[in-house]
């Protein structure tokens, strides 16, 4: 069974633009929205505070579910929404909350922060470590440009992030750009080296349009475009981005370093992207499962 589309609000302007994204990304896919508000006493927990804020805090939080609840029901009256007000840290509550959920989706940024920060903890925190996508949003809407753009590298994680990507581009139908950027990293180290290029090039976009036959196969009402590119990741993801609704990554690659829940690429996609970005997991077997 899906679970809802579970989004994080803490009231800001990202938040706010989180919340559209989960009730658009809800009406699509025909699930519910939980609209989730974690209070975070722990600020307050220190023994010479003057006043029990409690009241104030629990207050504040509804006020600020009510209205995120009023925004969905003006944009999406169709999506069933419920409100949820939960104590805890909030990256710890959303991390719990993914454990029944479709997909988390939360904001670049909170009230919280400093001035030129890109990505707030909760970002840091929840994205690449729980089982199901999560979504970051970034405040400022931009007119839909009818492409979804994945990052592939051959990694299982790309192969997940490809099948939500498809999914993602099939629900919003419209294009889907596979993007495999590389480098080749021994060239200025050894130039005596000689590589023909052309070969290299064909070589890898081959290789990009093998790791989208199944999923081409699967999909075939998605128009889709595979391009390999001589470029850093990060500049060719985030590049791409600045023409796309959505970007997908893995949340590792293969390049994925001992216990690094979250690739470098990936990382630094989610500071500088300038559309939402979905990081995606394959999911690790539970304790059970082994
Ligand atoms: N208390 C909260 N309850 C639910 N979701 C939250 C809460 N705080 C933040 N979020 C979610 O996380 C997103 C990013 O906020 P985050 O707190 O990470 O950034 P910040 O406040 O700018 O910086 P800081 O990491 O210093 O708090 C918000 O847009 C929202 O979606
Ligand atoms: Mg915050």
């Amino acid at each position: 069974m899906t679970g809802p589309v579970i989004v994080g609000t803490d009231g800001s302007r990202a938040a706010a633009a989180a919340v559209e994204w989960a009730a658009g990304d809800a009406a699509r896919r025909g699930l519910p929205l939980r609209v989730v508000h974690a209070v975070d006493r722990l600020p307050y927990e220190i023994a010479r505070y003057p006043i029990p804020v409690e009241d104030q805090l629990d207050r504040a939080g509804r006020r600020i579910l009510e209205e995120a609840e009023q925004a969905v029901r003006e944009t999406h009256p169709a999506v069933r929404v419920t409100p949820a007000l939960i104590e805890g840290d909030p990256s710890r509550v959303l991390r719990q909350e993914a454990a029944n959920a479709a997909e988390i989706v939360i904001g670049s940024r909170g009230h919280g922060g400093f001035a030129g920060m890109l990505l707030g903890s909760v970002g840091m925190h929840v994205a690449g470590q729980v089982d199901v996508p999560v979504v970051v949003v970034r405040p400022g809407v931009s007119a839909p440009h009818g492409l979804v753009v994945v990052g592939v590298d051959g990694s299982a994680e790309a192969d997940a992030a490809l099948t939500y990507a498809y999914e993602q581009a099939r629900l919003r139908e419209c294009r889907l750009l596979a993007l495999y950027a590389w480098q080749l990293p021994v060239h200025s180290f050894a130039p005596e080296i000689a590589y023909d290029l052309d070969e290299v090039r064909t070589a890898q976009e081959d290789y990009v349009a093998d790791a989208l036959r199944t999923h081409r196969e699967r999909n075939p009402g998605v128009p889709a475009e595979t391009r390999a590119v001589c470029a850093h990741p990060v500049t060719a993801l985030v590049e791409a981005g600045e023409k796309a609704d959505l970007l997908v990554v893995g949340s590792r690659g293969r390049g994925a370093v001992g216990a690094a829940v979250l690739g470098s690429v990936s990382r630094a996609v989610l500071h500088h992207a300038h559309c939402p970005v979905a990081v995606v997991r394959v999911p690790r077997p539970s304790a059970e499962d082994v």
